[in-house]
């Protein structure tokens, strides 16, 4: 087994940012561990990565199942022996006034993806991380883990949570060399909207500014190559997220007026 190539692991790595930051560390040398549940697309992944020269190793996995993200850490464990990093990405939002979402279908799922879902992907991959003393970890949660909005109640009530796990465990784990980072992305174009909106008619249209405000999957993946490289607390993402999130913080009754009145 060659043990000195890093080694990456992805979730939610079949489509948008996850299938663009393996890509990335793929396009670096690393060997980079797929898992998301449609395996046909973690296939095609996969050999766009085998064309670059990286190893690939599709692991068919539903996060939401504790038992599937426990096998998806044994794979690596047993067929590479090591995690340098590990991109906590799988999520999905359900976007509609908080009546209108079902209580499993819409609630539960996305707290079963989006936070618990994360919190078995750490908490799995952390013993290997503990027995090399190494390791960061990058838990994707997004501006609304900073800012709540209108018909993101559950979504922004999964990234808050995501981001007190961040926090709290980057503080438990230090200790042992490991490093973990909250990423908070504002707009990315992915696959993202297209399951979102319950109702298509709401899905926002995106005006001629808005499309440049917007992100790809790669600027994103570039991010989290970067901060993967050299570990950081937080990043937003892109850089007008921090004035937002300030505002928010420090004029919260404004914020409730412009935000408010901007997305009636
Ligand atoms: N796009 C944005 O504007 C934006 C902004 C801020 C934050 N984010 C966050 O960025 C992350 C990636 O989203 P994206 O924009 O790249 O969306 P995307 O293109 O829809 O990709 C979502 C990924 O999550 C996977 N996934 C969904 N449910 C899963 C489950 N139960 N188990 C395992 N994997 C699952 C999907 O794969 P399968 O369907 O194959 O399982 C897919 O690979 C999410 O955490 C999202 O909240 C996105």
């Amino acid at each position: 087994m060659n043990t000195t190539t890093p080694v990456v692991v992805v979730t939610g790595a079949s489509a948008g940012i996850g299938a663009a930051a393996a890509r990335r560390f793929g396009r670096e040398g690393y060997r980079v561990a797929l898992a998301a549940r449609r395996r046909d697309r973690l296939e095609q992944v996969a050999a766009t990565l085998q064309e670059l020269g990286a190893d690939a190793l599709v692991v068919p996995t539903d996060v939401r199942d504790p038992q599937q993200v426990q096998r998806l850490a044994d794979a690596v464990a047993q067929t590479w022996g090591r995690v340098d990093v590990l991109v906590n990405n799988a999520g999905l939002g359900r976007l509609a006034p908080l009546t209108a979402l079902d209580p499993v279908d819409d609630i539960l799922l996305q707290i079963q993806v989006n936070l618990t879902g994360a919190i078995w992907v750490a908490r799995a991959f952390l013993p290997l991380m503990q027995a090399q003393r190494r390791g960061v970890i990058v838990n994707v949660a997004s501006v609304a883990g900073w800012v709540g909005l209108p018909h993101y109640t559950v979504y922004a009530a999964t990234k808050f949570g995501l981001r007190g796990f961040t926090e709290a465990l980057r503080r438990e784990v230090r200790p042992a060399g490991i490093r973990v980072v909250g990423l908070y992305p504002g707009p990315v174009r992915t696959e993202f909207g297209q399951h979102a909106f319950k109702d298509p008619t709401a899905r926002p249209r995106a005006t001629r500014w808005g499309r440049r405000l917007v992100l790809s999957a790669e600027d994103m993946a570039e991010v989290i190559w970067r901060v993967a490289q050299r570990p950081r607390r937080g990043v937003l993402s892109p850089w007008w997220m921090g004035p937002l999130v300030w505002l928010n913080t420090h004029f919260p009754g404004l914020s409730d007026r412009i935000i408010t009145r901007a997305m009636r």
